[in-house]
């Protein structure tokens, strides 16, 4: 039995989905939603609200990840899981993540409408640390599902100084219970996820729809550069040791590193804080942000010693300080020869071509490798913008991408 596929009305649907998650935001303006606030909150019981129209049941773990549960083989049976996240970067646009939770919870409403039967069962997931946009941690809600959750982030810290672990406890959560949001290993058959691209190349090939290879491995640093305060008007340009001009050139070294490299590194300085921040006092201290992310494991970990060796040739010869930490790390994803197999050939299904793509995005995958293997559908985004309010993927590719994932579930057999 083949389910109906109405590609216009379920872009439509995903549309109208999308517009109502992105009006739930901190800031009426300016989409702005963090793991464990009260838009998280309102974001979570929406979603759980789909969920429960669609035909599932719904849970909810201690890292507040929403679980809408399909289980037409009893609770026991191996499970498929299908998620993606809804917190959001500041200042946000409204598909990256929301678009992966509103197209699983539309897939299965199908799937459920339609009476299929499976060996298996279904689990769409809605995460809620992907960004890692509030603590300094990230993915610890995909974490907690694939049961390597790291106990220490519990005392991560937001900007305000919440602890991870007050922040559960807000949200009305208990600690004790993360264990508990732990899948068994061996009862899940693969993790999949439907995302915007987030970057141009879907729209230059004129498809709809990509099947990625693997998901880049990243590497978080906080740098701090330590020089001497000092009167604005007063200390020639010759003793000064000013932290900034160091932390400038630190930044371009880190771009220089990243434009040599032949296997498509980026890195980004995207945060700069600098003490006392006086117009007419030099900067004692400064610290920075890096994101170095690459295909290749080996060129980032390279990357990062040479960065770490030119951070310090350029301290030493400015007289400045410099201390640098690595707080994230997570290796390359490659994500699973077998789906992406099946992801194309459901996409061959709907007549299209399904192009194959790495990701230099990070996504809750990377953490999900841990439990089992990993596949990604990506669809096609306006001019590759993403991060950023104008990010926008046609209801009409929506659509599609629903429709994928419905040819995906009604192709999938137990391995
Ligand atoms: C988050 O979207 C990231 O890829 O850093
Ligand atoms: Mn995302
Ligand atoms: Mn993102
Ligand atoms: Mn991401």
């Amino acid at each position: 039995m083949s389910v109906a596929l109405d590609i216009a009305a379920l872009g439509a649907r995903a549309q109208a989905m999308i517009e109502e998650l992105g009006a739930i935001s901190a800031s009426p303006d300016h989409l702005t939603r963090f793991f464990l606030t009260p838009e998280h909150r309102r974001a979570a019981d929406l979603v759980g609200r789909w969920m429960r129209e669609a035909g599932l049941e719904v849970s909810e773990d201690a890292l507040g990840t929403v679980r809408g549960h399909w289980h037409p083989a009893g609770p026991d049976a191996p499970r498929l899981l299908i998620g993606s996240h809804i917190d959001t970067v500041a200042d946000a646009g409204k598909y990256d993540g929301a678009m992966g939770v509103v197209l699983g919870i539309l897939a299965l409403q199908e799937i459920v409408r339609a009476g299929l039967s499976r060996p298996y069962g279904i689990d769409v997931l809605a995460f809620g640390d992907e960004e890692g946009t509030r603590f300094p941690t990230t993915l610890s809600s995909s974490a907690a599902c694939a049961g390597v959750f790291q106990t220490a982030s519990l005392n991560a810290t937001d900007a305000q100084g919440v602890t991870l672990r007050e922040a559960i406890l807000a949200y009305g959560n208990a600690t004790d219970d993360i264990p508990k949001a732990a899948y068994a290993t061996g009862g899940v058959i693969a993790y999949v996820e439907a995302h915007i691209e987030q970057g141009p190349v879907l729209e230059a090939e004129g498809e709809p729809l990509g099947v990625v290879t693997a998901i880049a491995g990243a590497s978080r640093l906080s740098v701090t550069v330590t020089g001497e305060a000092g009167h604005a008007g007063t200390v020639p340009m010759r003793m000064r040791r000013d932290a900034l001009p160091g932390a400038a050139e630190m930044a371009l070294a880190v771009e220089r590193i990243a434009k040599a490299d032949r296997h498509g590194m980026v890195a980004t300085v995207g945060r700069m804080h600098i003490d006392p921040g006086s117009i007419n006092v030099i900067p004692a201290r400064v610290t920075f942000t890096v994101d170095l992310r690459s295909g290749s494991d080996m060129s980032r970990r390279e990357a990062l010693e040479r960065f770490e060796r030119e951070a310090h040739r350029i301290a030493d010869q400015r007289h400045l300080g410099v201390v640098i930490s690595a707080f994230h790390e997570v290796t390359t994803v490659p994500c699973y020869r077998d789906l992406q197999l099946r992801l194309r050939n459901a996409v061959a299904d709907l007549g299209h071509r399904a192009p194959l793509l790495p990701s230099g995005a990070g996504h809750d995958g990377q953490a999900m490798v841990n439990l089992c293997p990993v596949g990604m559908l990506f669809v096609r985004c306006k001019g590759g913008i993403s991060h950023n309010p104008a990010e926008y993927a046609s209801p009409e590719d929506m659509g599609l991408a629903a429709a994928a994932l419905i040819r995906f579930i009604e192709r999938f057999q137990l391995p």
